[in-house]
């Protein structure tokens, strides 16, 4: 596995169709294509010999405060607990110097929360009513660079 970053460009279509077989909330094309389109926007993946993407992360990234916000992570579901997706958050961290991260996270998505808790997220705040179903989100930070 290697890792890669791209700001913007072409969707890489494994990304795509990830998101829409196993993301909780996926998005269509056309929220993809507009989030690609903010200057500000970064897409870490992990990709194999095969160029078969296996995990990704997206979010956006304010390089002057040093701040990430996660808007998605995602791991193929055979590849989890290989620590893909810890991989790439350490990636991002390193790689635009980043201290702070911010996301929100389902409630009811206890896989996510524990794998974040893990990482030394720690939850906030909570929005009601977040989700298009109406599920409330955690939000959660971590502060601070983790790297010695
Ligand atoms: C959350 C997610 C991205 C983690 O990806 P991953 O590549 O498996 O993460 P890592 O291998 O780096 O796992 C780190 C920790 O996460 C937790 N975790 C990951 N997969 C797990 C599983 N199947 N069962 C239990 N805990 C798990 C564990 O704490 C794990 O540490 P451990 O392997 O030492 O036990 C992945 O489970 C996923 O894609 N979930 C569906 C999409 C989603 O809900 N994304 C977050 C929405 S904000």
């Amino acid at each position: 596995m290697k890792a890669q970053e791209i700001r913007l460009g072409p969707l890489p279509k494994e990304c795509f169709f990830l998101d829409r077989a196993y993301f909780p909330f996926p998005w269509t094309e056309l929220q993809w294509s507009q989030q690609l389109k903010n200057e500000s926007t970064y897409l870490f993946y992990e990709i194999n010999a095969e160029g078969i993407v296996h995990s990704f992360i997206l979010g956006d990234c304010a390089l002057e405060s040093r701040v990430f916000w996660i808007h998605k992570v995602l791991t193929h579901p055979e590849s989890r607990s290989k620590g893909l997706a810890s991989g790439l958050v350490e990636l991002i961290e390193l790689s635009l110097d980043v201290k702070d991260f911010y996301l929100e996270v389902a409630e009811s998505n206890s896989l996510a929360i524990g794998f974040y808790e893990k990482l030394g997220f720690q939850a906030y705040d909570i929005s009601k009513s977040f989700y298009s179903n109406g599920e409330a989100a955690f939000k959660m930070r971590r502060c601070g660079a983790q790297r010695a």
